[in-house]
């Protein structure tokens, strides 16, 4: 069970660290423009910008690729199993489907009026993942990785997960608040 667990937490960190680089590279201009919904309040906010958007994407296919390579060196066969056009497509809906999910949560936290950067339980933890799933869902490669138990662990361990590292990144005073 612990080693499933490892490999889902494995193959699903191109979903988890979009949103650190993010953390990182974010910050310039917000999605939004700073325009309004028809609520009157913002569309995303100023904690969704462009450079976070794409940063996101970028770093997540990154440490993909990072990882496909320390499997070769270290002859494990998860990532490095899959052919490098399947690899990429997976990694690509990952990190675009986290990225773009994350930018979903915020949309809704804008209608339910939580400002930016409060604290949302669940839709902060899991929309991110959800949006990463269902793209993910339209590969080969994923249906090879997950099967019911995988996808019910990672729902699972996921909003723990993402809470220990936002409280890590605000320890190192690279977040403003701790989740
Ligand atoms: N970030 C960014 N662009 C994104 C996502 C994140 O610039 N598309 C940066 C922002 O600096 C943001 C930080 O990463 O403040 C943390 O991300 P997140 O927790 O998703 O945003 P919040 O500021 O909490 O805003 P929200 O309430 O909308 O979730
Ligand atoms: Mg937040």
């Amino acid at each position: 069970m612990f080693e499933i667990l490892l490999k889902v937490i494995w193959i699903l960190l191109p979903a988890y660290t979009p949103n650190n680089f993010a953390v990182l590279l974010g910050g310039l201009k917000p999605m939004d423009f700073g325009k309004k919904f028809i609520d009157g309040r913002r569309i995303f906010g100023d904690g969704k910008t462009f450079s976070g958007f794409f940063g996101g994407i970028l770093g997540g296919i990154l440490v993909a690729n990072v990882q496909r390579v320390l499997e070769i060196l270290f002859n494990v066969r998860i990532f490095s199993s899959l052919p490098y056009n399947e690899f990429f497509y997976l990694v690509l809906a990952f990190t675009f489907g986290s990225m773009l999910g994350d930018s979903v949560g915020s949309f809704f936290k804008r209608r339910f009026g939580f400002e930016r950067g409060k604290s949302f339980p669940i839709v902060d933890q899991l929309t991110f993942l959800l949006f990463a799933f269902a793209f993910a869902s339209l590969t080969s490669a994923f249906w090879e990785f997950f099967g019911f138990l995988e996808i019910a662990l990672a729902l699972l361990v996921t909003p723990v997960l993402h809470l220990s590292v936002n409280f890590l990144a605000y320890k190192m005073k690279l977040k403003e608040v701790p989740w």
